[in-house]
């Protein structure tokens, strides 16, 4: 038997006030509608069929490189019609997973427990419901005599009788694609919004004698859809808290999560501890035994073993085994750090390779450079790489100490084992093994009496 999963996700989400379309609003790092693609292939299912409409190419975008199938509803006439739309990408033959792509915190779990429900009971069509103390805005599970579920009424066509019922219709379904394409095409839009409701498929297949079953879930938190900006917070909160806790699962020591944002790509060796006030996002990744924070941002990373970074923000960088980095060190894209490296407070360094062993200490800019082993550049060590038009390359080759205060003009190299002078301007390359110096010699000009100039 085969399994497919269709997702609708042509609404824009009105109530989102924004000028993206809903699904694509990110929660801990990742479009919401990532983790629905994830709880479903997690399930097990990986013929996966987004419908998308508004904002598509947006939609699409976010989700590159996921290997997921697009059917586009150009106008938005209702869930029924929607899925209506993906019928050529699906084997009739199929069992269908349905679900909207604005719920975020869905479970791989209860993917799997509709399915084996689904199959249990040798329905056509099951219903995942919940009973919610608010149920307000969902569409109401009618209840037959005998239990059975005999219609959905929505929110706007529903009777005040039926307005009271707490049981609600997650909007997330399992179906057998035949009969449920067969009743489809016979949906119409008489209710009280003029759409087709995907819900007004239930009653069809039971007159036409298929079983529908209905499946309450009890985690209610997973069925909630994502509206508005403070639900989308809420799901943020709650995705985030799940990520410290796997975490810290893998036994990444992280001190205060409830002041640690770590986005759900990012991987954290075993052993490293997270002090608090840090964020960590996008793709990257951590080593063991690395002490990270705290007050540190960083993000797009890969990060080596036994690495220190304290108050510091790391961009796009890699930073191999035992570097230490920081107080106050400004890491940008295409900075790489080899072993050992020691990045210290007030130093800034962008798109520059820094050899093994080498120190950047205090207060620098390394903008373009290429630095061999153990050079040591000296506090106030300025490379200008930059002469109003282009860029230039800095090279420090092995062993090179920089005075203090020395203005590295590129292009220019040192060569290996040489010295600059403190204070120096260097404009022209250095050959190996000398010392360079660059500035005016002392005058001592007179005696000063301080008697006569203090008043
Ligand atoms: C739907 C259900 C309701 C259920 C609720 C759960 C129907 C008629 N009603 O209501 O019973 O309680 O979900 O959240 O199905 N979409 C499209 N194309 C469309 C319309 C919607 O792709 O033409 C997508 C939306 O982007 C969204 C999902 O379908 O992801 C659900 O649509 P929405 O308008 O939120 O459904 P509700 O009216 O809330
Ligand atoms: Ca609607």
């Amino acid at each position: 038997m085969s399994y497919s999963a269709i997702i609708l996700a042509a609404g824009k989400g009105v109530r989102m006030r924004s000028q993206m379309p809903k699904v694509v609003h990110r929660v801990a790092g990742r479009p919401m509608i990532w983790y629905v693609v994830n709880a479903v292939r997690e399930a097990g299912i990986s013929d996966i069929t987004l419908v998308v409409g508004h904002g598509r190419e947006i939609v699409e975008e976010a989700l590159r490189g996921e290997n997921l199938h697009f059917v586009v509803q150009e106008q938005q006439l209702g869930t029924g019609h929607a899925l209506m739309q993906a019928q050529n990408n699906i084997d009739p033959a199929s069992t269908l997973i349905v679900l909207a792509g604005d719920t975020p915190l869905l479970e791989a779990a209860t993917v799997k427990k509709l399915l084996a429900y689904h199959r249990q009971q040798g329905a056509e069509a099951t219903v995942l419901s919940a009973f919610l103390p608010e149920p307000y805005g969902y569409g109401r599970i009618i209840r037959e005599a005998d239990g059975g579920l005999e219609r959905i009424a929505e929110e706007k066509d529903a009777s005040p009788e039926e307005k009271r019922i707490t049981e609600i219709n997650t909007g997330m379904y399992c179906f057998q694609a035949q009969p449920v394409f067969k009743a489809l095409a016979r949906i119409n839009t008489a209710n009280a919004q003029g759409e087709y409701y995907l819900t007004d498929v239930l009653p069809l297949l039971k007159q036409g004698g298929h079983k529908v079953a209905v499946m309450a879930i009890e985690e209610t938190d997973q069925i909630h859809g994502i509206n508005d900006r403070v639900q989308l917070a809420r799901a943020e909160s709650i995705i985030r808290q799940k990520q410290n806790q796997a975490l810290m699962r893998n036994g990444v020591t992280i001190m205060a999560p409830e002041t640690t944002f770590i986005d759900s790509q990012v991987e954290i060796g075993m052993d490293t501890v997270v002090y608090p006030f840090t964020i960590i996002e996008g793709q990257t990744r951590i080593g063991q035994n690395c002490v990270i924070g705290p007050h540190s941002r960083i993000n797009d990373s890969l990060i080596g073993n036994d690495v220190v970074i304290e108050n510091s923000r790391v961009n796009q960088a890699r930073i191999a085994d035992r570097c230490n980095i920081g107080p106050f060190a400004y890491l940008r894209p295409e900075a790489e750090l080899h072993e050992d490296v020691k990045v210290g407070d007030f130093v800034e360094i962008k798109k520059s390779r820094i050899g093994a062993g080498s120190k950047v200490p205090h207060l620098s800019y390394v903008g373009d450079a290429l630095l061999g082993k153990g050079v040591n550049v000296g506090a106030g060590t300025i490379t200008c790489n930059y002469d109003g038009k282009n860029k230039h390359r800095t090279i420090l080759e092995d062993r090179v100490f920089i005075g203090s205060n020395t203005n590295l003009v590129a292009p220019v190299t040192v060569g290996e084992d040489s010295i600059t002078g403190a204070g120096s301007t260097i404009t022209r390359d250095v050959p190996a093994n000398t010392l360079a110096v660059e500035r005016a010699e002392q005058r001592n000009l007179k005696k000063i009496n301080k008697s006569k100039t203090s008043d």
